[in-house]
């Protein structure tokens, strides 16, 4: 096991460029297994849920090489039609290759994924919109077993949720039935679209009819291509609050500006001083930032994704901010951390009440979840003294080598064995 030490209270200074966005290369890769043969994704980050989903990938016979930034997927001697359990239960999003493995075979069996750190997250949407599809569906000793006599039917879906893993999931079995299929209050996500114009180049028939309603016409088959994918605006945004946080004077560089307009308007709210080009972020050291209301919502609202980030800025601003947490409600692992640092943090429910304090103190604190583990980074950047990260694996799920490339910007940080 390692763990991050921290000496805060250093100023990140210089340039960092954003790597490609984690959620949108999982469902990617699962949309290979609707082909036959050699794919090849680039811009695909280093992470330990990429190593995941490969290896799914390679139990169902998929041979997968990585060379740099760049994945070569070839599906031409697919031969199992059961994904590995040990990998379903590490990441969760393993559960897309369920969509594109019964479209391409009829038969496919999936285990149950569990609950984890930030909620229950269960995926009734992605196995409802399949039986709409004409699956017959059952789940029995932890396992879902899906299964279609002919192709899979288009059909009419309507979404309680606007889910993105279920969105892509339906989208990725969607582009191989039979006739037509209108995914009603479908998430319109950047990833979602991103899937959207992978499945396009492959030869898939959709239309995004006005946000929340996607047309998918079926085909017979699919072509293998090379797509680069879009960078990750969760990291992007990641990166801005540790160059506010510390008072830095921080460029962002390779970030799609549109998909963080929320979060850049908030920030903007809060009184945070920065210079927006096409495709980078500049901070300037500021030092006052006003407190923030925040209410996560799907896309294009503020993301849950930066929730447990902008709860760190919050608890260095100057008043009461309110945070409500309405995608994962049980999203606040990191607020009993963030307290043992000198935070001053009431949960109400799905509800966080933040009163600024002049300064955190570094202390040892556990990351729990992939973001609740950078809002710790963040804070242990900030604070006065040492911070020990411990668990921190969760974040090695999610951003590349982040200490390095922190380095870089001249901060303290340190990856040890425990
Ligand atoms: N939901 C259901 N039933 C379903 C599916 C979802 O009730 O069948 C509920 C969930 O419990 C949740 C809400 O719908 O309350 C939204 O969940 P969604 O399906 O949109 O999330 P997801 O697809 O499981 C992806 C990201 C998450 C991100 C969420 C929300 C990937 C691989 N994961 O998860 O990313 O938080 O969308 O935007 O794309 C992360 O990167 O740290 C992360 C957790």
């Amino acid at each position: 096991m390692e763990k991050f030490i921290i000496q805060g209270e250093v100023p990140l200074k210089g340039k960092i460029r954003v790597k490609g966005a984690k959620n949108s290369a999982l469902p990617l890769m699962a949309g290979c297994l609707l082909t036959e043969g050699k794919s090849y994704l680039e811009n695909i980050p280093h992470l330990t849920d990429i190593t995941v989903m490969m290896k799914v990938l390679e139990g169902l016979g998929a041979e997968v090489k990585r060379e740099d930034d760049i994945l070569e997927i070839n599906t031409a001697k697919l031969s199992h039609h059961e994904a590995p359990y040990d990998l379903v239960k590490m990441m969760r999003a393993s559960i897309l290759v369920l969509g594109p493995i019964l479209a391409r075979f009829g038969y496919a069996r999936v285990p149950l994924p569990g609950g984890c750190n930030i909620g229950a997250r269960p995926i009734n949407l992605h196995l409802e919109g399949l039986k709409k599809l004409g699956a017959e569906i059952k789940v029995k000793n932890g396992y879902i077993e899906a299964r279609t006599k002919r192709r899979l039917k288009g059909n009419s879906i309507y979404l309680n949720l606007p889910s993105v893993g279920a969105t892509e999931d339906l989208l990725l079995a969607a582009s191989l039935t039979e006739g037509t299929t209108l995914i009603n209050n479908a998430s319109y996500s950047p990833e979602v679209i991103d899937l959207i114009n992978f499945l396009k180049k492959m030869g898939a028939k959709i239309e995004n009819r006005g946000g929340k309603l996607i047309k998918v016409e079926g085909v017979k088959e699919l072509r293998p291509v090379s797509y680069s994918i879009i960078p990750d605006r969760i990291e992007a945004g990641t990166f801005i609050m540790a160059g506010i946080i510390t008072r830095g004077e921080v460029t962002i560089e390779g970030a799609h500006i549109d998909h963080l307009k929320t979060p850049l308007a908030k920030l903007r709210e809060m009184d945070v001083k920065m210079e927006i080009t096409d495709n980078e972020v500049k901070i300037r050291g500021e030092s006052v930032w006003k407190p923030m209301k925040i209410k996560t919502l799907p896309y294009p609202g503020f993301s849950t994704d930066l929730q447990p980030q902008i709860t760190t800025l919050a608890c260095l601003t100057q008043g009461v901010s309110a945070i409500v947490e309405t995608i994962f409600k049980d999203r606040f692992t990191h607020i009993s951390e963030l307290r043992k640092m000198g935070a001053d943090i009431e949960r109400k429910e799905g509800m966080a009440i933040v009163k600024g304090v002049p300064l955190l103190r570094g202390t040892s604190v556990v990351a729990s979840d992939i973001r609740g583990g950078a809002a710790l980074i963040l804070a242990g950047l900030a604070a006065k003294g040492v911070t020990e990260i411990h668990n921190i694996y969760h974040i090695d799920r999610g951003y590349e080598k982040i200490e390095e490339r922190l380095s870089k910007l001249g901060a303290n940080i340190l990856r040890v064995e425990e």
